[in-house]
């Protein structure tokens, strides 16, 4: 389970292929990460397209990230080739693999492709590879009140969906859903400092569509050398 090979097929037809940073990731990265000391390092989960790098190689950020297509990892590096030993083709629910400590992890969008299990087993290995009090960002998380949450067919588990034909998730394979409560669940052994929703309905042309994702920023509690809050 894990990493969907949907994401392979989708890079190597040349869709999905985001390369200017999101700006909701810079804002909160700005508004609740600074100042940025030398050495700070950051773990992007699932960079994609990499649309995320520039801003961090412009803040003199150490950035790394895993991805699991391994076609979009090789253009990555033909474009970024002093990052060859930091993008890491891997999937993120198995193993990070870095000995690096994180002061940030990044997430637009990625652990959203898996079901609830992987993402649990994902964020306890992160517990083991962040700083005590380092921040994890989670931008575009989809929310249960996303208008596709209802339309998607129920694979593993509630939250995760698949098997969209048609719309913006169409042929990516499964998609994760959140209400509050579950994130607060995934999340239960950091802090949240800031959750937000954001709702956005198209009135001109008008269209039946909501879309419904989280922003949140979690801080790590104190852990052990295992990763297990203290
Ligand atoms: C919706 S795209 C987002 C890409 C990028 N974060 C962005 O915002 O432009 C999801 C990405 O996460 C990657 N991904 C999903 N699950 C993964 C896993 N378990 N391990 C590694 N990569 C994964 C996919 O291959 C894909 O590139």
């Amino acid at each position: 389970m894990g990493w969907s090979k949907e994401w392979e097929d989708t890079y190597r037809t040349g869709s999905h292929l985001s390369i200017w940073p999101w700006s909701d990731m810079v804002s909160y990265v700005m508004r609740y990460c600074r100042p940025f000391p030398p050495g700070f390092k950051v773990l992007e989960l699932g960079c994609g397209a990499g649309a995320n790098i520039p801003f961090f190689l412009k803040m003199n950020i150490d950035y790394y990230a895993i991805e699991g297509s391994a076609t979009i990892v090789e253009r990555l590096i033909d474009t970024y080739p002093s990052l060859e030993s930091k993008i890491a083709v891997g999937d993120f629910t198995k193993e990070i693999p870095f000995e690096e400590q994180f002061d940030l992890v990044i997430d637009r969008a990625s652990l959203t492709t898996n079901r609830t299990k992987d993402i649990t087993a994902s964020i306890d290995i992160l517990k083991t590879k962040m700083k005590a009090n380092a921040k994890f960002i989670g931008i575009d998380w989809y929310s249960t009140d996303h208008s596709e949450f209802q339309k998607g067919e129920q694979a593993e588990d509630f939250y995760t969906r698949a098997g969209y034909k048609t719309g913006e998730f169409a042929d990516i394979g499964r998609v994760h859903f959140s209400d509050k409560e579950h994130l607060l669940q995934l999340f239960s052994s950091f802090e949240i400092v800031l959750m937000e929703q954001k709702l956005i309905k198209k009135e001109v042309p008008a269209d039946e569509k909501v879309s419904a994702t989280w922003n949140f920023v979690a801080e790590l509690k104190e852990t052990n050398e295992k990763g297990v809050s203290v």
